[in-house]
């Protein structure tokens, strides 16, 4: 039986606790890992839900949802564009890293994000190493970004897709992106409320899901599906649970250790002894 006794108690026994999940990770031959907004906070990226999240003073409706583009592209790239700048200035933290070490150093941990941000991806090109081997693990690395990629964009003509790294000017409607191909309108790649994920990338997540002997959670809600479910999916295939998160969420009662902690402090003391080296 590995569940905490102290899933509850905020002041348990803290380096017991890492080393009861440490060995649960450690135990595994192949690990998810599922991340949400809690990961970037120590970066400076705001979280969507509580009292600073996104959702406390935008509207999802208004900004996040294929009605709202329709409607007034505009002011969609322009919040987007504002959340892309922001993401530019902020630099992957110590959780980040850890994680891109990780996943490069074994190929056995499968990296799962509901972020946009990129930070993961940015962190990964910070740690892998220029050369003929290290671009295999890079690509086996890559994270899976269920909630697609504030850096990407796709045509609503044509459906191309691709990176748009290039400042956006959302400062009137003649100015936004436009797809080379067919002159459309681009849109952000991103999830937007009301649209399914990726099948595919929906996909390679249960799969990771499904073969994982241990998932650890870090930095997420849970209150968004499929992604939460990814999860709950995995613990019921028998996989133990580890999460990181300053606060109860649905999940932590299913949790064999509940790490009440900051992500970018939990993570680096979680996996320096696994992964070894200092990024
Ligand atoms: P939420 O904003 O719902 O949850 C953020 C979680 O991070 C909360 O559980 C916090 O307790 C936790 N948290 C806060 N600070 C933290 C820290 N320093 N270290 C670790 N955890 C911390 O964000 P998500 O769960 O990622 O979807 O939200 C899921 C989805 O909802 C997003 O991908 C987005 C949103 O609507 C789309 O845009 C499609």
């Amino acid at each position: 039986m590995h569940r905490s006794d102290h899933t509850d108690d905020p002041r348990g026994d803290e380096a017991g606790e890492l080393e009861r999940a440490r060995g649960l990770l450690r135990r595994a031959d192949r690990v998810l890992v599922l991340t949400g907004a809690g990961v970037s906070v120590a970066s400076g990226m705001p979280t969507f839900r509580g009292e600073e999240g996104l959702w406390k003073d935008h509207r999802p409706e208004e900004l996040a949802t294929p009605g709202a583009f329709a409607r007034d592209p505009r002011t969609v790239w322009e919040w987007y564009g504002w959340r892309r700048e922001k993401a530019r200035e902020c630099a992957p933290n110590a959780a980040h890293r850890w994680l891109a070490r990780w996943c490069l150093a074994d190929a056995g941990v499968e990296l799962v994000t509901q972020n946009v941000d990129d930070l993961h991806g940015r962190a990964l090109e910070g740690e892998a190493e220029p050369g003929g081997e290290a671009a295999e693990a890079l690509d086996r690395a890559r994270p899976v970004e269920l909630h697609g990629n504030l850096f990407r964009a796709r045509c609503t003509g044509c459906g191309w897709r691709g990176e748009l790294r290039s400042r956006v000017d959302a400062s009137s409607a003649a100015s936004l992106p436009r797809c080379r191909e067919c002159r459309e309108l681009l849109r952000p790649d991103v999830v937007w409320f009301g649209e399914s994920l990726d099948a595919g990338i929906l996909e390679r997540a249960a799969a990771a899901a499904d073969r994982a002997g241990a998932c650890l959670v870090v930095g997420t809600s849970a209150a968004v599906q499929p992604a939460a479910s990814l999860a709950t999916r995995a613990a019921r295939g028998g996989a133990a649970l580890v999460e990181v998160n300053p606060e109860a969420t649905p999940l932590t009662r299913a949790a064999h250790v509940a790490l009440r902690a900051d992500a970018a402090r939990a993570v680096p003391a979680l996996l320096r002894p696994l992964v070894g080296g200092e990024p």
